[in-house]
């Protein structure tokens, strides 16, 4: 890969050590529609998994090579024989691809994990990339845990993977240990000392343990590091990796410190970090930097009257620089289908024609009910009705009565090809009443990992959107369901979990 002086590339790993967050995994046609997303952004390196971890892995990184035409696509591998083929295999169809060879090169985990002498260690690194090499053009090494290694091992094996021939050597702060003078002085030590270190593209990785990844990461940018590792919303192992926003932001608002520029179409970020949350079930909070929902907001009057005045007083990017979604108001009962679509046009979300109309019966049905119809709204609303999944369930009905001292009851009315099932139940409590009943119907059992509810706009007709996390048929799952009522809006991410794990079982979409 050829770069401009001033380019850093992204390189994105949220579908990699994204995913190893606790309770982060996606299935293939989420990382597949991740994958287009961060196509869509600009990311010039996408590494899609780890293909010789599991099949559901390398099937992963099969699809995105396959689909993904504009990115370079990357797996990871262990300087392993078979991890290396089993990266090969499964980028075999990407228009451009990379294999990432990694191995440790501290003290500490050449003895204690790996239990190697470093001279074994330096072997297989070089030996590993020379054979990786005769499979792809493009590959990049990892020193494991570099921000502890003895700096003299460490540069010696930077300047022989290059020589065997990685074109990009990245820089892991594993344990996200280093904080950013030191970092950044590491970077300007490597510059300084690895003989060859001009015939490769220094990265770097950072972890945010200490809550600094995104300060070390641009630290070695400005010490020269001209590719960064990154994460949509920071997710990652532990406390995260650093956040692809942040970077990108702040190498874009501060280009008079850096003097950098990356490929990023910033207008997409908040979209893709919407979809990263809506796949792993992590809730963006509301004060994170650039995608949070009060990234933009001003409270405090006098900030208000500052903005009002003149923008750049209290705002150092503008929202829409984003794809921030404000609460402007947008649409009332009155508005047609027309003006709808061209809203969730607007908002980067392109439906098929019969998506576009179950949408636009949920938005009237809303309207009716509720007096503001938002931005943020009509993105709850329509999310699920974005298909990823075949929709075996359709929630028809339901009631549900509940008085203090006495056992909830739920009825619930399903459609499933046409015809409508009916089932009665009683629960510990109205929404467990209201699950043993949908499970009834679905004739499906599964159970409850994680439920959370949060309203999308503000005020008591607000709509509130459930995330639940569920376990059926030995498959976890996350599913959404939005609704002024909050027990419909239960049972709508009850029914689409169950239709997401049976449309995992009837077979891939791509
Ligand atoms: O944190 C780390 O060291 C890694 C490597 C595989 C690059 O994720
Ligand atoms: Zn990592």
């Amino acid at each position: 890969m050829t770069m401009e002086k001033d380019r850093v590339l992204i390189f994105d790993t949220t579908l990699r050590d994204g995913e190893q967050a606790p309770g982060a995994s996606m299935n293939k046609q989420e990382k597949l529609e991740i994958a287009f997303a961060l196509e869509r952004l600009g990311v010039d390196i996408i590494e899609a998994g780890f293909p010789v971890i599991s099949k559901g892995d390398f099937d992963a990184v099969r699809a995105v090579a396959k689909h993904i035409k504009e990115s370079t696509v990357c797996g990871l591998a262990r300087c392993i024989k078979k991890d290396i083929d089993a990266a090969n295999e499964a980028l075999k169809g990407a228009k451009k691809k990379r294999i990432h060879v990694f191995l440790a090169t501290s003290k500490i985990h050449m003895q204690y994990k790996l239990k190697k002498p470093p001279e074994e260690i330096l072997r297989m690194a070089v030996d590993s990339v020379k054979y990786a090499k005769t499979k792809v053009s493009d590959i990049e090494f990892s020193p494991e845990d570099a921000s502890r290694s003895e700096r003299g091992f460490l540069f010696k094996i930077l300047e022989e993977v290059i020589k065997a021939g990685a074109g990009t050597v990245n820089i892991p702060d594993t344990v996200g240990y280093s904080i950013p003078a030191e970092f950044g002085k590491l970077i300007a030590d490597i510059k300084n000392n690895v003989p060859n270190i001009n015939r490769a593209i220094i990265s770097v990785h950072c972890h945010d343990d200490l809550g600094v990844g995104v300060a070390n990461s641009l630290e070695a940018v400005r010490q020269g590091a001209r590719q960064v590792e990154c994460t949509v919303n920071g997710i990652g192992e532990r406390a995260g990796n650093a956040s692809m926003e942040e970077i990108v932001m702040a190498i874009k608002t501060r280009s008079d410190i850096y003097g950098c520029t990356t490929g990023i179409k910033t207008q997409e970020i908040c979209r893709v970090s919407r979809l990263v949350s809506k796949y792993t079930g992590f809730v963006v909070s509301p004060n994170k930097a650039i995608v949070g929902g009060n990234a933009f907001r001003h409270e405090a009057g006098i900030h208000q009257d500052g903005i009002l005045k003149e923008r750049s007083t209290y705002e150092i990017m503008r929202p829409e620089d984003v794809g921030f979604v404000g609460t402007g108001l947008v649409l009332g009962k009155h508005s047609g289908r027309h003006a709808f679509k061209d809203r969730l046009k607007s908002l980067g979300i392109e439906l098929k024609e019969d998506e576009v109309d179950r949408a636009f019966d949920r938005f009237k049905n809303v309207a009716d009910k509720k007096k503001h119809v938002f931005d943020e709204d009509l993105i709850a609303l329509v999310e699920d009705e974005v298909k990823v999944f075949q929709k075996t369930w359709h929630l028809v009905s339901m009631s549900a009565q509940s008085r203090t001292n006495v056992a909830p009851h739920v009825e619930v009315v399903l459609k499933s090809k046409g015809k409508e099932y009916r089932k009665a139940s009683t629960g510990d409590g109205i929404v467990d009443a209201c699950y043993k009943a949908i499970e009834g119907i679905a004739k499906i059992k599964g159970e409850l990992l994680d439920y959370t509810i949060h309203s999308v706009t503000h005020g008591k007709d607000a709509l509130g959107e459930v995330t639940v996390k569920v376990k059926m048929k030995d498959k976890s799952v996350i599913a959404h369901g939005a609704s002024t009522d909050i027990l419909e809006a239960s049972a709508k991410a009850y029914i689409n979990a169950i239709n997401k794990v049976l449309s995992q079982q009837t077979g891939p979409k791509y």
